[in-house]
């Protein structure tokens, strides 16, 4: 089988291939990916000269270069986007941008290729928010009531892939995951800034009063997800994949992290909330568990101290990120200090 992967060298993209060629080592990727700020070869190293792997540089709104990427393709898994809340407030034109036409112009020439599937790589935030303290939770039936821009971008990409199943006959999956942890996270987001922060001796912001919820997936866990859909999701549907059974606040999460670090809380430090934040997220994922026997490997506590002790035994990938181009942005969005 041949896949197209775009955004393949983020976060959650290089965990997906990693993953991939170790599980389907028969199989053939190409990875579409721009490299923004967010895309790292570095995460990549190890499978860089492999038979079965070709990385191709470029946009996903240049038809041109997305129609070269997709021939022969099978299967698309797509998870190019501008993925950072705080960004998207600042700038939210390169989020409609990459979010949302970026996606029509892949499911065009998707189209155009009659692949056999295309799967799009989503989040719970298109849900909107969900009350503090209630145990309400998101399913795959959740209106949409997007709040942030990169929300709300998300939210039209998930559009558009429904309207081309509808329309076209496009045979797509999507997933709506929740907050991803793990290797390779890029050290603006709040679990990886908290480890990288302390481990520089800096606090960890926390945005208000820190009693925000998000629903904590270890990317190995949501990466496994996708291929379950990919071999056993049927055509058309929806799957939400989220890892807590109970609401841990972000205060709470910077706690744990400070205890795995071996320090106390005066590395905590309130700051200015976001603008518009989501007080909590909670995935019901009890349709993936059902019907495609999906489960979260491990617990969270296991899962974090196992990220922890990735961060530290690789000061090399994040040190380099956090002194060149991330730094003005890091400045702008906490101030200088
Ligand atoms: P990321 O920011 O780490 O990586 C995004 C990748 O997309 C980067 O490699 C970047 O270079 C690439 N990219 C951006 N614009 C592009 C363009 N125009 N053309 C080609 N490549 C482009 O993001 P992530 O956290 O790995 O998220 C991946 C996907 O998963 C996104 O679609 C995101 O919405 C979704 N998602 C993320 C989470 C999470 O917790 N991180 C949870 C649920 C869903
Ligand atoms: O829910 C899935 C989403 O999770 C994905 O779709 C997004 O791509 C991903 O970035 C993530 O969005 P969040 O905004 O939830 O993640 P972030 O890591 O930015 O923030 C997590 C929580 O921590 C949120 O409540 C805001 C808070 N926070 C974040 C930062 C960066 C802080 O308190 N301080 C911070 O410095």
């Amino acid at each position: 089988m041949k896949l197209l992967v775009t955004g393949g060298a983020g976060f959650i993209g290089s965990n997906f291939i990693l993953y991939w060629v170790k599980t389907h080592p028969n199989d053939f990727i190409v990875n579409l990916d721009k490299l923004t700020y967010a895309g790292n070869l570095e995460n990549l190293k190890e499978i860089q000269g492999n038979s079965n792997y070709l990385f191709v540089k470029g946009d996903i709104c240049n038809r041109e270069t997305v129609k070269k990427a997709m021939d022969g393709v099978d299967v698309v898994v797509h998870f190019a986007a501008e993925s950072h809340v705080d960004r998207s407030i600042m700038n939210p034109e390169d989020f409609v941008t990459t979010n949302v036409v970026g996606t029509q112009v892949l499911l065009d020439i998707a189209v155009e290729k009659k692949v056999k599937r295309f799967h799009h790589v989503s989040t719970d935030e298109v849900f909107g928010a969900l009350e503090l303290g209630s145990s309400s939770k998101f399913t795959e039936n959740a209106p949409y009531d997007p709040h942030s821009p990169y929300s709300a971008s998300k939210a039209g990409s998930d559009h558009l892939v429904r309207a081309y199943a509808d329309t076209y006959g496009l045979p797509i999956t999507i997933t709506n995951c929740s907050n991803n942890f793990g290797p390779y996270q890029f050290p603006e987001k709040m679990i990886p800034l908290a480890i990288t922060n302390v481990m520089e001796g800096k606090k960890i912001p926390i945005y208000g009063d820190g009693l925000y919820v998000r629903d904590w997936l270890y990317v190995e866990d949501h990466c496994k997800a996708i291929d379950l859909v990919l071999a056993k999701g049927i055509v058309g549907q929806t799957y939400c994949v989220g890892g807590l059974t109970q609401d841990i606040s972000n205060l709470e999460v910077a706690k744990k992290i400070l205890k795995i670090l071996g320090k106390d809380e005066s590395y905590i430090e309130f700051v200015k909330d976001r603008p518009g934040h989501d007080r909590r997220y909670a995935i019901d994922w009890s349709k993936i568990k059902t019907e495609l026997s999906w489960e979260p490997l491990h617990d969270f506590d296991s899962w974090l101290e196992k990220t922890v002790s990735w961060y530290k035994e690789n000061e090399w990938w994040w040190k380099d990120i956090k002194n060149r181009s991330y730094k003005e942005y890091y400045d702008k969005q906490y101030g200088q200090r």
